[in-house]
């Protein structure tokens, strides 16, 4: 551990700090003040924190820059918050930027979880250190800490909701009268980011066992996750791919897409619309394919209220800014953050010391109590599907 090294680093910087969990705006925000600044901003007696997120197309993004930029702000830090585009090299020059800026500290949300190593051995050899948000910065040793989710056990939240929406297990968790034969199709997220394997392998981990017993039957026939990726995540790549799906194994003939799983929201409604320009229509509870989410974004939560998609994962992203701002202020006490898994996310090097978070499942039930009630999103904006 580099812990001397945050010590020196953290010099100057013992500052009392009282973490109020990012109070500010609400997870929806998505006002100018999340702009990358590019200078690194001036020093104050915190000093400044680079936080490095991968893009402003997916609004959980927009909300997890917001939350932690404030969270470190209310610590008594300056903050250089930079999106990149989903472009690896701006990622990787916004991070050089910052550690050449001097920043005491990086927050990295990598875009392509194997492409920082050379960043990371700068950040080391200049005592930053370095905390990985939500997403594993895999082949360095130079991680010092990883704030996210459960993520294995979000892939079996969505597969639990698809066996839900299929009536093959009640929403309690045991079995349903469901017996199938139901047709599905599985799609997985970006191969470069770490999460995504952990998300394919809670679901098919779930889903497997109704595989083998013919519940589930994937007309596709494709289950590896190379097949069912989606590079960077792009809603209009899982479009392409479901339109492709049907035409070659359904249109023509009288199968009917019964499940999708999708392990984002972005993707989910894509393949909401790709299905609906095959002629599927209607709701859920006319038969409209159940198709799963992640990250309780706006639109699919209305999606949700309107019966059209059927469930998404809830990670309260100001929960986790609040766990990036409370390691890297540990840091900059010259303190080691407090871990509560230290032996799941192994990044090719070293078992990363991790934080991590619990989610849940959103259905058309619990909208009102799990996103409203907690303020993440508000009635109007659960009612227009906009964030404001
Ligand atoms: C995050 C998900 C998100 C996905 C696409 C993953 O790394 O954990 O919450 O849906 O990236 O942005």
């Amino acid at each position: 551990m580099k812990y001397r090294k945050f010590l020196a680093a953290g010099a100057g910087a013992a500052l009392a700090f009282t973490l109020a969990a990012c109070s500010g705006g609400g997870a929806g925000d998505t006002d100018s003040s999340a702009e990358p600044t590019g200078d690194g901003g001036a020093m104050t007696e915190g000093g400044t924190i680079g936080v490095a997120m991968p893009t402003q197309t997916s609004e959980r993004w927009i909300a997890d820059g917001d939350a932690v930029k404030t969270g470190l702000e209310e610590a008594g830090f300056e903050v250089d918050l930079q999106f990149a585009a989903d472009d690896i090299p701006t990622q990787s020059q916004q991070i050089d930027n910052m550690i050449t800026n001097g920043v005491k500290a990086l927050i990295i949300a990598a875009i392509d979880g194997t492409a920082l190593s050379g960043q990371l051995q700068a950040a080391a050899d200049a005592g930053i250190p370095v905390i990985s948000y939500d997403r594993l910065i895999r082949d360095s040793a130079n991680v010092d800490f990883y704030v996210t989710f459960d993520n294995y056990e979000v892939g079996v939240q969505q597969a639990t909701s698809l066996l839900v929406g299929l009536g093959v297990l009640n929403a309690d968790g045991s079995e349903g009268d469901a017996a199938g034969p139901f047709n599905v199709e599985l799609f997985a997220g970006s191969l470069d980011d770490n999460n995504a394997h952990f998300f394919y392998s809670g679901a098919m981990d779930t889903l497997q066992p109704y595989i083998d017993s013919g519940v589930l039957v994937v007309p596709s026939g494709q289950m590896d996750i190379e097949q069912v990726a989606t590079l960077r995540w792009q809603q209009e790549t899982a479009q392409k791919r479901m339109e492709d799906l049907l035409t070659a194994n359904y249109v023509g003939s009288d199968k009917k897409v019964d499940g999708v799983l999708s392990p984002y929201d972005g993707l989910s409604r894509g393949i909401i619309t790709a299905l609906q320009n095959n002629g599927y229509s209607g709701t859920t509870a006319d038969g409209f394919p159940i198709v799963s989410g992640q990250d309780a974004e706006i639109a699919s939560v209305k999606l949700i209220a309107d019966g059209i998609q059927f469930s998404t994962i809830f990670k309260d992203t100001r929960k986790l800014a609040a766990q990036a701002v409370t390691a890297a202020s540990a840091y900059l006490n010259g303190e080691e953050p407090e871990a509560n898994d230290t032996e799941t996310y192994d990044n090719g090097v070293k078992v990363v010391p991790s934080y991590l978070l619990e989610s849940d499942i959103v259905y058309a039930d619990n909208i009102q109590s799990l996103l409203v009630d907690s303020g993440y999103w508000t009635e109007e904006e659960v009612a227009s599907g906009v964030a404001s």
